[in-house]
């Protein structure tokens, strides 16, 4: 059995990929310093898949901790999901975003390095294309300046994974992911958002549960359909399906360079207003929403080419908008 390292693997995309993971046959150690996640999910792992992966509670940012660990697992692969993720808050706070999504990548990556390990997988985002000049937005599109220092460590991670692969034979791909949603068909992982949701679905979920009293949509003047805005909503186990995609490429060798970079979407554009009566069809609720101005930072439409993944990975989704809201739904209900 394969063993591979998954940081983050107690949050919202990393639970889900470790259990894709161990349903494939892999075993799975986890880091995670449930800076943004629960200790609860390990045991919703476990009831899941029947098989308790390893655990070690390490902050990355612990150099030495790092180390001890390397120096005491064989590891055939990584899959780097630990990252702070909320916008506004690395706004506030750049260089704590600098410090646990830069300098913990580094770490890792001296540590691979030391050990001559290859394998890795980054959580990137299309947050590096910003507002694309054509849609769908191809990995060729070009990169925008960042508008958050959260969307900074992005490029720079994939920037700094791109020249270790050139430098210390490292391979790598990076997964530009669009906007995960859902949850588990089990209702037993999903995402658990601290305090305030500042995504949109698990604003929409808690309201609708009743926990808030009014989903904001922020802007109807942006130039789409419905004046809302457009983005690409992919069911978080699609998207870990394509992390075992991924780490099968690299494996097996069939990486066409050392770098490469996936867009991982579905494809298809949703505005906000559509989300809102899918989710109210498949929910069976009403929500209640009102139109604000746009939020700062917005750009109105973003969606995935998705045909290089199909073509070279093997991998497409296979869940609908539906079915991601329906899973979120009950998901919520379960909290
Ligand atoms: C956001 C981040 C992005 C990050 C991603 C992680 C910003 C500007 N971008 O993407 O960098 O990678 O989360 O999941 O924060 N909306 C509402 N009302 C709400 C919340 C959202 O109308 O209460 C709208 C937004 O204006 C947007 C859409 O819903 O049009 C999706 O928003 P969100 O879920 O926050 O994702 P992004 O902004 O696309």
């Amino acid at each position: 059995m394969k063993k591979i390292l998954v940081t983050g693997g107690l949050g919202f995309i990393g639970s889900h990929t470790v259990v894709e993971l161990q349903q494939a046959g892999y075993e799975v150690v986890i880091i995670d310093n449930l800076y943004n996640s629960k200790i609860e999910v390990l045991e919703s792992i476990i009831a899941i898949t029947g098989v308790k992966p390893s655990y070690s509670n390490i902050d990355l940012r612990n150099k030495i901790a790092v180390e001890d660990f390397f120096k005491n697992n064989t590891i055939e692969g990584v899959i780097h999901f630990a990252a702070s993720k909320a916008v506004g808050e690395s706004v506030k706070h750049p260089l704590l975003y600098y410090e646990n999504n830069i300098s913990t990548l580094v770490y890792l990556l001296k540590e691979m390095k030391k050990h001559k390990l290859s394998n890795f997988i980054f959580s990137s985002s299309c947050t590096v294309y910003g507002q694309a000049d054509e849609l769908p937005i191809t990995e060729n599109a070009p990169t925008k300046p960042a508008e958050s220092p959260y969307g900074n460590t992005k490029q720079i991670g994939e920037e700094i994974i791109k020249e270790s692969c050139k430098a210390n034979g490292l391979k790598a791909i990076a997964l530009r992911y669009f906007n995960p949603i859902g949850a588990h068909e089990t209702a037993l992982i999903g995402e658990l958002p601290l305090g305030v949701p500042q995504n949109l679905i698990p604003f929409v979920t808690q309201t609708a549960a009743g926990i808030r009293e009014e989903l904001s949509v922020f802007g109807d003047d942006y130039p789409t359909k419905d004046g809302t805005a457009v983005r690409d909503y992919i069911h978080v186990v699609d998207l870990a399906k394509a992390h075992i995609a991924a780490l099968e490429r690299l494996l097996k060798n069939n990486n066409k360079k050392d770098f490469e970079v996936f867009n991982v979407g579905t494809g298809t554009g949703s505005s906000v207003l559509e989300v809102i009566q899918a989710f109210e069809k498949v929910s069976k609720t009403k929500l209640n929403y009102k139109i604000v101005g746009r939020r700062a930072g917005d750009i109105t439409s973003a969606y995935a080419d998705t045909t290089l993944a199909k073509v070279e990975l093997g991998w497409e989704t296979e869940k609908t908008l539906d079915e991601a809201l329906l899973a979120a739904w009950q998901w919520q209900l379960k909290q």
